[in-house]
């Protein structure tokens, strides 16, 4: 059975003091999230010590929201996965919508981004989507499917075995509007099916996710769970969508 996880990406939100705060917070109310259910918190880089240090238990994972693919070098402003590994980070955010359109992180770098990540033995969470156009012109499936085998092209199948990957529709990422579960489950369907050894990776929906609206997702058999914007901000809301995950 693939795990349930709930990963909440922090975008650009929170100083360290913020971070540190959100974790103290958030740590006891986690106590109430069924167990089973993995939860994950994406701070920026400049959090990533302060959460960190407060992580003291496996209860909750670390995870950036991005990486460098070499090991070190000449790359002012870059971070790369011995840093991450170093201060504890256990998961990395690859491939979101936003780094694609706003950083220039094409399907090349996304696919040297998750190589690294795994050859630092952390787990990348491989981020693919559509924009609105490409679904209005009825191209979600040909396109998630190219991003996908992109980012996952020559990786080994125990490689594979270890990543997560992320199906966040770029229209319902911030926007409220939420895409049909059974909608996005299709999609998932063809995105782990489109590259042998995924069936035991999971799939996380993003997009608008809420704790009224999460467990309609995790209903659905090929979703695994959920990459959280906005709702992972606050601790009890984000606490609440996590228990909710697992209904
Ligand atoms: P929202 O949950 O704010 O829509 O953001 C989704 C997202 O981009 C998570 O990576």
């Amino acid at each position: 059975m693939r795990r349930l996880i709930c990963a909440g990406n922090w975008k650009m939100h929170k100083t360290a003091h913020e971070a540190a705060d959100f974790v103290k917070a958030f740590l006891p109310l986690a106590a109430a999230v069924p167990f089973a259910t993995e939860i994950v918190l994406c701070p920026p880089f400049t959090a990533l010590a302060a959460v960190s240090q407060l992580l003291t238990t496996d209860r909750v994972q670390l995870g950036a929201q991005d990486v460098h693919w070499e090991r070190s070098g000449a790359f002012t402003g870059e971070i790369s996965g011995p840093m991450l590994s170093d201060l504890g980070v256990q998961y990395v955010i690859v491939g979101h919508s936003e780094r694609r359109e706003y950083f220039g992180d094409t399907d090349a770098i996304v696919r040297l981004k998750t190589a690294a990540v795994l050859e630092n033995g952390l787990t990348p969470i491989v981020a693919v989507g559509e924009t609105l156009s490409i679904r209005d012109a009825g191209n979600t499936s040909a396109h998630v499917i190219a991003q996908t085998r992109a980012a996952l092209e020559g990786l080994s199948s125990s490689q594979l075995a270890r990543i997560v990957l992320a199906y966040e529709p770029v229209w319902a990422i911030g926007t409220g509007r939420n895409c049909d579960p059974a909608e996005a489950n299709t999609v998932m369907s063809e995105i782990r099916s489109c590259v042998p050894g995924l069936h035991d990776v999971p799939i996380l929906y993003g997009g608008s996710v809420k704790a009224e609206n999460i467990a309609a997702y995790t209903a659905q058999p090929e979703i695994d769970g959920g990459l959280v914007g906005g709702a992972s901000l606050d601790p009890a809301v984000f606490a609440q969508l996590c228990i909710a995950a697992d209904t």
